[in-house]
């Protein structure tokens, strides 16, 4: 092993980085799946190659979700030199198995580290490992890194996550950087250059705006509605190349509604966010399949204009969300963030405006706007008033175009 390292570091003085090219690489913000929100730390080979195996049988991988990630959980002990090994009672065929395994389905591998001492669940971290276990993610076939930032007390954040993302690019092989540092030293002013995409908030929990009293005197993640808030605001640093991640999502997993999950999708559409499933798709219901493989909303997350969505206004418990796209279409939703049904009245000409960051305007005169969550609802013209009904915590997703 310590041989090929050498011999690595030795390629990366003629390996071109792979910085020029990032915008190309991650060009719409990583979709695929990872195993925290679900398994927490208990995973496994088999769980894994049943989750590759789910993904091309249920389409989910024809919907463009490709990323595979292991989150905490998979690492055994660093060998006497120092490199890190897989837990051989979880991985007995080794990570470059599970990753050649992966890579014949088309998709992508997946691996999680940490800047500090150690990961958030107690296994090794990174620190003063960072080129070591590069080069080894790299041997494996890894083709993306979550970097977490548990145990970094006296760590510098900006130094660390440089670190980690130049030893990367010096393996040569095209990894994805998600920076998991939440939010806590504003990456997104610092990490254009660093990361694929950084995480803008603390960690998601499958409750919709707020968490029940009884997890009060415990520690728990944030609500959905919570991290939107969080997220919303830094629309203006997010772009082709450098994506913010409010974290993966809850779509069937844990005690949201189905309206819920489906709000949950959208504003994660809307805010071109990643788009990470974290449910057990071995068991999961027709209704959410159709949610997370619903190709029109999904092509307004990956729409290639890359601009993150608004919320122009927020009007009688209705959130208006705006995402200019390519061609001239804009995505347009509705939500009804209160816990009573409502009848909203559209009046689609008095929402014209102009988005300063993208400089397009919204302009509904002569357009059509079709709704991408009920396509037997046929398209019909902007124009005067628009009775419409918004079940609580459900949205309504338009197209609007010509
Ligand atoms: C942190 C991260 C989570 C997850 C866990 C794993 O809390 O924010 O997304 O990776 O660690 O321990």
């Amino acid at each position: 092993m310590r041989k090929l390292f050498y011999a690595a570091l030795a390629a990366l003085m003629i390996t071109p980085a792979f910085g020029q090219e990032t915008s190309k690489f991650a060009a719409t913000p990583q979709m695929g799946w990872n195993s925290w929100n679900k398994f927490g730390v208990n995973i496994n080979e088999d769980l894994i190659k049943a989750t590759a195996d789910k993904m091309v049988e249920l389409g989910l991988v024809d919907a463009g979700y490709i990323y595979l990630n292991l989150d905490d959980g998979w690492h055994g002990e660093r060998d006497e030199q120092g490199f890190i090994q897989v837990d051989p009672e979880k991985f007995p065929s080794g990570m470059k198995a599970l990753a050649d395994y992966v890579h014949s389905k088309g998709m992508k591998l997946g691996i999680y580290s940490d800047a500090g001492w150690k990961t958030c669940a107690g296994c090794a971290g990174s620190y003063g490992h960072e080129f070591q276990d590069a080069f080894t993610y790299a041997q494996w076939g890894v083709d993306y890194l979550k970097y977490d930032w548990c145990y970094t007390e006296n760590i510098n954040p900006k130094g660390a996550y440089k670190l980690m993302s130049e030893a990367l690019k010096a393996t040569g092989r095209q990894i994805w950087f998600s920076m998991c540092e939440w939010g806590t030293a504003k990456p997104w002013e610092w990490a254009a250059d660093i990361a694929q995409s950084w995480r803008t908030t603390g960690d998601i929990w499958p409750y919709f705006d707020t968490i029940p009293a009884e997890f009060e005197n415990q520690w728990h993640g944030e609500p959905v509605m919570k991290l939107v808030d969080l997220n919303e605001p830094l629309r203006a640093y997010a772009g082709p190349g450098h994506w913010n991640d409010p974290d993966m999502l809850e779509v069937g997993n844990g005690s949201l509604t189905l309206a819920e999950n489906r709000a949950h999708f959208t504003l994660w559409c809307m805010m071109a966010a990643p788009l990470l499933m974290g449910n057990d798709l071995t068991t999961m219901s027709e209704e959410i399949l159709q949610i997370l493989c619903n190709k029109d909303v999904i092509a307004i997350d990956q729409d290639p204009l890359g601009v993150q969505g608004l919320r122009l206004k927020s009007e009688g418990g209705i959130e208006y969300w705006f995402k200019p796209l390519e061609g001239g279409d804009w995505a347009v939703c509705f939500l009804n963030r209160g816990a009573e049904d409502k009848v909203v009245l559209i009046d689609w000409e008095s929402l014209k405006f102009t988005d300063e960051l993208s400089g397009k305007t919204f302009d509904p005169a002569g357009c059509k706007a079709q709704n991408l969550w009920d396509k037997k609802v046929r398209a019909r013209k902007t124009k005067g008033t628009q009775k419409v009904y918004i079940p609580s915590h459900d949205v309504l997703l338009y197209r609007v175009g010509k």
